[in-house]
């Protein structure tokens, strides 16, 4: 393990993990402003801003999503989720949709990480969910699209599940052979 500086920020980028299983109780509307707030100040190219935010804590449109989802990608498709069982929105009773008229992903990219880091330091597990995008951006999603106030032709980017954990995830490898620091070219 390298020698480096520890502090809230940094402990909470590391201890962070994708949380699959939640507990049903809704997170405090006090921890949700912190996680808006977060998304907020999220950078963007150019301070463009162009993700549109929609928190859906309706357990009955996320069942609802969730069929959909499956019905257009299939009932055992592993692949999207961890268990074919395993409803797209992860059991979160809370999931940040992002939404641009442009692909925007690096800046919604961005957003999605200031809000699973702000979770993780207070308390609370996330996922980031790229597969529910299938369905938002088929014609299917459409109607939840509309249903949210966002329009038709803007694309889906990523979404954000959010929750109080109901399991603590192992710890996944990461490859430190992709890094390297150069400090003089040959
Ligand atoms: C862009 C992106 C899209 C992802 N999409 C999904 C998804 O659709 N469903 C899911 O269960 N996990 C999804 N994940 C979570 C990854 O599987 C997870 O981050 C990865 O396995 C590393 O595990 P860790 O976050 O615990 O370190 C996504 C993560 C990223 C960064």
């Amino acid at each position: 393990m390298k020698d480096i500086i520890h502090n809230e920020t940094v402990d909470a980028i590391i201890k962070r993990r994708t949380v699959r299983a939640y507990k049903k109780e809704q997170i405090m509307d006090k921890e949700l402003d912190t996680l808006l707030t977060a998304a907020l100040w999220a950078p963007s190219g150019r301070n463009s801003q162009p993700c549109h935010v929609r928190v859906l804590q309706d357990k009955k449109a996320l069942d609802e999503i969730n069929v959909d989802f499956k019905n257009l990608v299939g009932w055992d498709t592993p692949a999207y989720t961890r268990w074919d069982v395993n409803p797209v929105y992860q059991t979160a009773p809370s999931v940040f949709f992002i939404f641009a008229e442009g692909n925007s992903h690096m800046d919604a990219g961005l957003m999605a990480q200031n809000i699973t880091v702000a979770a993780e330091s207070i308390g609370l597990g996330s996922c980031i969910i790229a597969s529910v995008g299938t369905l938002m951006n088929a014609p299917e999603g459409e109607k939840w699209k509309e249903k949210m106030g966002i329009a038709k032709h803007w694309r889906f980017l990523i979404a954000v599940a959010v929750g109080y954990k109901d399991e603590e995830p192992p710890v996944k490898d990461r490859d430190e052979s992709h890094f390297a620091v150069i400090k003089q070219l040959p």
